[in-house]
């Protein structure tokens, strides 16, 4: 049996598969391990079940014993991950895509909802039993006509953009390729970053960190949207500067936020808390029972697999 060392707490049903599929070293306390400790756990280990708080850096890597073959990522997102490094040390990376679109396109839209419809705002006055109706407390914006502006119109972009639409709003998207009319649903593509953000009323961000989408949104690229818009982000923090979005918030360039992911979690920039149109969760994405689930379920297999077969479909290295 391989010998695997499973990084951060599974749901109950996952951790028994991991036992019968591998000797499998489980985490369950659910202590966050250090990048030396990580190092450690995996001595005699032929792969790791990792998660995305795992910061496997180029460094990290290449101290990693021998005998790992495979990180098998509890993520769609493989960020945290050096990919090239583990190429180098002839690591194979794995991820966990599809499982999780409904639930973070999910996520995705109540980000949208949040942030047009000042729920932040709203939940707090609620709970501290000061508000008044009156024609005019806390007016929002309405989503129906809004042009929403995807900015990586993968699996879950396509999902968030097939309900977006059912509510009414006119879809534009950023990739780096046009896709089928079939995929397309009927959206408008732009070639380039700065076309689609100029006619954003919404923004949702779901493409993957990557060198190239780093900091994609930032002081400059912030200035193409247009005045008032709603910046929402539901795939990675490192894509957004937070400085510039935090001052764009301050000058009203930015008429709300919703954020799911952000820098450095879960040390949200203090910056944010000022302003009550910042509508902020902590990285739920992907947090239901069905998903949870089936994403664990298939990091198992994905490992399984390539040591089945030498290779694994989901491999992203
Ligand atoms: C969640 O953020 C994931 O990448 O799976």
């Amino acid at each position: 049996m391989k010998k695997i060392l499973v990084t951060r707490k599974l749901l109950r049903s996952c951790e028994d598969k991991a036992l019968k599929s591998f000797d499998a070293n489980l985490n369950l306390n659910d202590e966050l391990y250090s990048q030396k400790k990580l190092i450690e756990m995996s001595e005699g280990k032929d792969g790791i079940l990792s998660s995305l708080t795992d910061k496997l850096d180029a460094e990290t890597i290449n101290k990693l014993p021998e005998t790992i073959k495979i990180i098998s990522n509890f993520a769609v997102g493989f960020g945290n991950i050096d990919l090239e490094a583990a190429k180098t040390r002839g690591i194979a990376v794995t991820n966990t895509p599809d499982v999780l679109t409904d639930a973070t396109a999910e996520i995705g839209i109540l980000l949208i909802l949040g942030a047009c419809r000042r729920a932040s705002e709203g939940i707090e006055s609620a709970k501290e039993c000061n508000w008044k109706w009156s024609a005019d407390y806390l007016i929002g914006k309405q989503l129906t006509g809004a042009r929403l502006g995807v900015l990586g119109m993968g699996r879950i972009g396509q999902k968030i953009a097939k309900i977006a639409k059912s509510l009414g709003m006119i879809i534009h998207y950023h990739n780096r390729s046009k896709l089928s009319e079939e995929k397309e649903q009927g959206a408008v593509y732009h070639d380039n970053l700065k076309s689609l953000l100029s006619v954003s009323d919404v923004l949702s961000i779901c493409c993957p960190a990557s060198k190239e989408t780093i900091d994609m949104i930032n002081k400059e690229t912030i200035e193409y949207l247009p005045k008032g818009a709603v910046v929402t982000n539901v795939a990675r923090g490192d894509i957004v500067e937070d400085e510039a979005l935090i001052d764009a918030l301050e000058r009203r360039k930015v008429y709300a936020v919703g954020l799911d992911v952000y820098k450095n979690e879960p040390n949200l920039n203090p910056g944010y808390l000022k302003y009550k149109s910042a509508f902020i969760l902590p990285h739920l994405g992907s947090a239901t029972k069905e998903t949870r689930t089936a994403m664990a379920n298939l990091a198992i297999d994905n490992i399984d697999e390539f040591f089945k077969t030498g290779d694994c479909k989901n491999k992203v290295n």
